[in-house]
């Protein structure tokens, strides 16, 4: 295992238990977005309890998001959690055993939870099975309405506190859904050079250089079905992986290169080090045992494709990948024209029904309503 010299996270997870809370509430709801992230140093392996093996960052999204809807109502305190469960309006029973498993991490840090009857409706904006996944939106979203909830039990919590527990919740449900609480770019797991860098949530990073303000992110869907591996086995799949050293240690050099680029402007050491990072991410699918190959030849064609136009135009596009076939074609928001006709013209033929979403930087989770 890579031992970087690891500051200790500041804070432990008894932090994050409250002590009394000043408040009783009978009834309500709230309603909130959470969006999507797409990671440009990738967290891939992890330990119990969700503990990443190695740091990330990724860029929030706006348009992807997930918006749920909370219902409660105070009941006797039962054995079990009691909740039901609708997706756009519909119940849906098949959520069940991944909200009861959520609710069981959680429960310790949020100790009313078998005071409530919950009703949690949910819907999502990007088409569903568009191989995108909406566990990071949808555990983000889950987790904000969470702490809307303790903040009425608990009326003097800071907003600080709101976004890390969040952050902190949110990732027992989904690791990558700690990225989509607070920030347009956000950094989650211990970090020798990022100060208050956490394994426990998401800390925003904040000096963003105008470069990548409002940065688009164009998804090409290149294979919409189910996938084959989850990213649960995935993470799994590290433990023990031949590589899994070098690659952690890759990671954290990888992030403190970013940072600066991220600060400095630089679009060729920003498309260098995103780009090794997806196909790095894929290597590490490839190279464990079993092995499998999540890419399609669609996804192959795409990458040369935006390395041709690049080197012809000198556009600062560049590629990266999630655990799954799709694309994700990240420019700088002053290149948008040209780099949709792009995409028009030479990368559509390549998606499943020439399906693409356009995407860009967003800002984290937003409350819509509270009644
Ligand atoms: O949050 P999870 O457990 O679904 O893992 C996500 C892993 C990647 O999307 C492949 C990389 C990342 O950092 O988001």
């Amino acid at each position: 295992m890579y031992l970087c010299p690891k500051k200790e996270s500041m804070l432990s997870t008894s932090h994050f238990v409250p002590k009394d809370y000043l408040n009783t509430i009978e009834k309500g709801s709230f309603e909130w977005s959470a969006p999507s992230n797409i990671a440009l140093v990738k967290y891939w392996g992890k330990r119990e309890h969700q503990i990443p093996a190695n740091p990330s960052v990724s860029f929030t999204l706006k348009n992807c998001k997930t918006i749920t809807k909370l219902s409660f109502q105070k009941i006797e305190k039962g054995t079990d959690f009691s909740f039901d469960l609708l997706f756009e309006g519909q119940p849906k029973e098949s959520f069940r055993p991944k909200i009861q498993k959520f609710f069981e991490r959680i429960e310790r840090y949020l100790p009313f939870l078998k005071e409530y009857h919950f009703i949690i409706d949910t819907q999502n904006t990007f088409p569903h099975s568009s191989g995108i996944a909406s566990s990071a939106s949808g555990m983000a979203a889950l987790a904000v309405n969470l702490m809307s909830l303790e903040k009425q039990l608990n009326p003097e919590m800071t907003e600080e506190y709101f976004n890390q527990k969040a952050s902190f919740l949110a990732r027992l449900g989904s690791g990558s859904a700690c990225r989509s609480i607070k920030g347009e770019v956000v950094i989650w797991g211990n970090h020798q050079e990022t100060e208050n860098s956490s394994d426990l949530f998401g800390v925003e990073f904040a000096n963003l250089h105008s470069n990548f303000k409002n940065y688009q992110d164009t998804i090409l869907l290149v294979d919409k079905g189910e996938k084959q591996v989850s990213s649960t086995l995935g993470h799994d799949l590290m433990n023990g992986h031949p590589f899994a050293e070098k690659r952690f240690e890759q990671a954290h050099k990888n992030l403190s290169k970013i940072k600066s680029i991220l600060n400095n402007g630089a679009f060729d050491e920003f498309i260098e080090i995103v780009e090794s990072e997806a196909l790095t991410l894929h290597a590490m699918m490839m190279t464990s045992m079993p092995y499998f190959i999540l890419m399609k030849p669609n996804t192959l064609e795409i990458i040369n494709k935006i390395w041709s136009f690049r080197a012809a135009t000198q556009t600062p596009v560049c590629f990266t990948l999630d655990a799954g076939a799709n694309v994700h074609v990240l420019y700088p928001e002053n290149v948008r024209e040209v780099v949709l006709q792009f995409i028009k013209n030479e990368l559509v033929a390549y998606c499943q029904n020439g399906q693409y979403i356009c995407d860009e930087m967003g800002v984290g989770a937003i409350q819509l309503n509270e009644f």
